[in-house]
């Protein structure tokens, strides 16, 4: 459904050139919830910003991005604003600032259904209330005349995406949806999209940083860093078999309970490099525990270790 081929972003900073996406390629399927994971600072806004074609100034994007077989990055203006009221529906972090704080919920959703749908005010009302059940607003009915300040953090996430799915999009694009929320409750929000899709025929990008989160809610995994998809598989595979040392280092991170561990060594030493300053050879070799010679010459690309697994290492074999 939606086809990104060899996606590539770059900014101008000045006399400098920053190639923040690197030839990024995958596709998500009518109802697939894809999840796209990496550190702060490794492109996955800009991926996604840059696949809905939403950059503008300082930033040259190439590839191709197939939207239903439409290309995304050269439509016109006209066909490119249908596509985005449309077709994709998007939520961000935080759901404060996306809704007004001086209209009740009900209005806000009742407008969004009127415009998209073309239905009528009354049975917009029956719409809106059926979509914050759908989210699990308890007592909707008596809630469509509160203002969003009456509701807590999840509650606003929960109604934004009732207000999200108002507009009908085929593709919705989460950018790290619950990255404000406490861990529970994302959780419930995750759980919440993921069951949606199928009620909606949905698509999802799930975007996070954190793989242990949102692995359990998505068909598929990509594992970004410094611009590029360095593994990519069904979380059983990314799981069971993480290929990349970038994707073990991100599963050793994941927290587990116990007791008698106050805090978890740091698994990645070092930070992220700047995208200004790209290591040569693979991207990952100065902070990978299992770095060779060769790998501070070879820059590895994306290649299929098994039937829809593959991985960016020059070595991943050796543990596969
Ligand atoms: N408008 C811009 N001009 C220059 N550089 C930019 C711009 N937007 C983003 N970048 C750079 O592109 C890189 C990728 O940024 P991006 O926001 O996509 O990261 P991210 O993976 O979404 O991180 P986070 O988890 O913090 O949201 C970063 O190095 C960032 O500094
Ligand atoms: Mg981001």
């Amino acid at each position: 459904m939606l086809e990104v081929t060899n996606l590539t972003t770059d900014f101008l900073n000045g006399k400098q050139r920053i190639r923040a996406v690197d030839g990024v390629s995958f596709e998500v399927h009518t109802n697939e919830v894809l999840g796209l994971v990496g550190e702060s600072g490794s492109g996955k806004s800009v991926t996604a910003l840059s696949a809905m074609n939403l950059l503008s100034g300082n930033a040259t994007v190439s590839g191709s991005v197939r939207w239903n077989g439409a290309d995304v990055l050269t439509m016109s203006p006209a066909a490119h604003r249908q596509f985005l009221g449309r077709d994709v529906g998007m939520i961000f972090q935080n759901p404060l600032a996306s809704l007004n704080p001086v209209f009740t919920i009900g209005s806000q959703l009742i407008e969004t259904i009127v415009l998209h749908q073309r239905v009528p005010v009354a049975q917009a009302r029956a719409v809106a209330v059926e979509l914050l059940t759908k989210v699990k607003i308890p007592d909707a009915l008596e809630r469509l005349d509160d203002y969003p300040h009456q509701f807590s953090l999840g509650m606003c996430q929960r109604i934004m995406i009732a207000l999200t799915l108002a507009m009908k999009p085929r593709l919705i694009i989460a950018d790290e949806p619950t990255a404000s929320l406490d861990v529970t409750i994302q959780a419930q929000v995750l759980a919440l999209l993921n069951g949606l899709r199928d009620d909606y025929q949905l698509s999802i990008l799930l975007i996070s940083h954190d793989l242990g989160i949102i692995a359990q809610f998505c068909d598929r995994i990509l594992i970004m860093y410094l611009g590029r998809i360095v593994e990519s598989g069904t979380p059983h595979q990314i799981f069971k078999a993480p290929a990349h040392p970038y994707t073990q280092a991100l599963i050793s991170a994941i927290p587990v309970p116990d007791p008698d561990r106050r805090s978890r060594p740091a698994v990645i030493s070092g930070d992220i490099p700047s995208p200004a300053h790209l290591p040569t050879g693979c991207r990952f070799h100065p902070r990978c525990p299992m770095v060779t010679n060769a790998c501070r010459i070879t820059d590895p690309a994306l290649e299929l270790v098994t039937d829809g697994h593959s991985v960016a290492c020059i070595r991943a074999r050796e543990w596969m």
